[in-house]
């Protein structure tokens, strides 16, 4: 007979305590404990991590290597996020808020899977069978061996993984299925972790890879606790401006590849459609020859994009001045500032800056510091910067310019797109040589940076 405990689970971090807490004593959030109620028995372990068979251990020599062999999609971007393709047998957490285009990315990848022969279960818990119908329609998404299914409940679902027999499993959404033995609400804490851990088993007893869409909270992560995601081999967070069309998919975890890799979408009448080259597409609506916009080579992943970088310096109007960074690091702009202030001079403490990556993407890495040094004092100093100038680089504390990684790649996909001068760190110039058509200015300091662009 089964046995129901009571305790309090943190929606935040899965922390467990068996009373009612304010704060939670794992991630100090504040109203987080939720109370659940669950059914002591367990059949089988949370977590089988291995291929579910017993095994003794074996020399790491012994082992043989080899490639993951891979399902490629023909989602290239995809594919590119993931390393390569679909591991079989894993298991992949896709994030992101309402409405970003989630499910209309999986029902895309589901049918280009289908294409190629394999069966692909898409287990729909938000749409109902027709309306999935009538998305596939719309994308064109139509294959004889794409099975759609609308169930939240799991025996059911397992049933229909058990007659079928897929190779590639889509779960729309995990906060919407449930197991009967466990008794709390579908979403809860308690259901979301014993359903995870079932497909988790599913995928590495059956070699199922499996796809589970998770709804993410306010604040931005995937809603039930973080520990959703120790559990998955990869993460994936699908991210955009809902007002831009542009989709980037981010993986931040992936137990078979790189994380830090994008691919990125834009969502249009019928569908995603893949952007193979983003720096186009990033630059296209950029004014020419306008004080406080910059060009700046970022490198995503191991692919570099090319992006506009625009800062508003203006006088404020409030005892302290506004500071507002979008697709940037608050703090990083906060240091440029101050760097600006003790090592150039500028007297920026009676102006409001704002810094804005164009497009609505998201830069996360330090080599958009000069460029964001040299449209903020552009923008100050009303003097525009040259519009085919492309400017990468860190920046330290004592207004130095630091070397940064893959600077060839930078150089050479500024090239491409027809850009005449390159303004970088002098450290990033050893070992390799800048193609002919493009002139390069090494920099060591923000000062030499600034007088050489403006
Ligand atoms: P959806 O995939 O339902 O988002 P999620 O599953 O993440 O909640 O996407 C819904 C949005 O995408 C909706 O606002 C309409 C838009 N959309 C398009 O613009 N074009 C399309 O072809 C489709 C299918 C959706
Ligand atoms: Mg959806």
């Amino acid at each position: 007979m089964a046995k129901v405990k009571v305790k309090f689970i943190c929606t935040e971090c899965g922390t467990e305590s068996p009373k009612w807490l304010g704060k939670c004593p794992g991630c100090s959030a504040w109203n987080t404990m939720a109370e659940e109620k669950e059914t002591v028995v367990k059949t089988q372990g949370a977590f089988v991590t291995g291929n579910g068979t017993k095994e003794k251990p074996r020399s790491i020599i012994d082992i043989e290597s080899g490639r993951e062999p891979r399902i490629e999609t023909r989602l290239n971007e995809l594919n590119r996020v993931l390393g390569g393709g679909v591991v079989p047998g894993s298991l992949i957490l896709v994030g992101g808020d309402p409405g970003i285009g989630k499910s209309t990315l999986l029902l895309q990848t589901s049918h280009a899977l289908a294409d190629t022969g394999l069966k692909v279960l898409y287990i729909s818990g938000e749409e109902s069978v027709r309306q999935t119908k009538l998305r596939a329609d719309r994308l064109g998404a139509l294959s004889k061996s794409l099975f759609v299914l609308c169930e939240t409940n799991m025996e059911h679902i397992n049933e229909a993984i058990d007659s079928l027999g897929p190779d590639f499993l889509v779960i729309d959404s995990i906060q919407t299925v449930y197991e009967p033995s466990v008794q709390s609400a579908p979403g809860s804490v308690a259901q979301v972790r014993e359903c995870t851990s079932h497909f988790m088993r599913l995928a590495k007893v059956k070699g199922i890879a499996t796809v589970l869409v998770g709804h993410v909270t306010k604040e931005g992560a995937i809603a039930g606790p973080r520990l959703l995601e120790h559990m998955v081999d990869c993460v994936l967070y699908f991210e955009g401006e809902r007002h831009h069309s542009y989709r980037l998919l981010r993986a931040v975890k992936n137990r078979f590849g790189s994380t830090n890799e994008i691919g990125i979408f834009e969502m249009g009448e019928d569908g995603l459609t893949e952007v193979s080259n983003p720096s186009e597409q990033f630059l296209s609506e950029r004014p020419l020859g306008v004080s406080g916009s910059t060009v700046v080579a970022s490198v995503e992943g191991t692919r570099p994009v090319l992006v506009e970088l625009q800062a508003l310096v203006a006088p404020t109007h409030f005892p302290s001045p506004r500071r507002t960074a979008t697709g940037v690091d608050h703090n990083r702009m906060a240091l440029i500032i101050a760097v600006l202030e003790k090592r150039i001079g500028m007297f920026l403490q009676t102006q409001d800056a704002y810094l804005n990556v164009a497009g609505g993407v998201r830069l996360d890495e330090p080599a958009v510091d000069l460029a964001a040094a040299v449209s903020l004092a552009s923008s100050f100093r009303d003097a525009p910067t040259r519009p085919f100038d492309v400017v990468f680089g860190e920046v330290g504390l004592t207004g130095e310019v630091r070397a940064v990684s893959r600077a060839e790649q930078r150089v050479k996909e500024a090239e491409k797109l027809g850009f005449k001068r390159v303004i970088m760190p002098e450290k990033s110039l050893k070992g390799w040589k800048p193609p002919a058509g493009i002139e390069i200015i090494g920099v060591g300091t923000v000062s030499e940076a600034l007088k050489a662009a403006l």
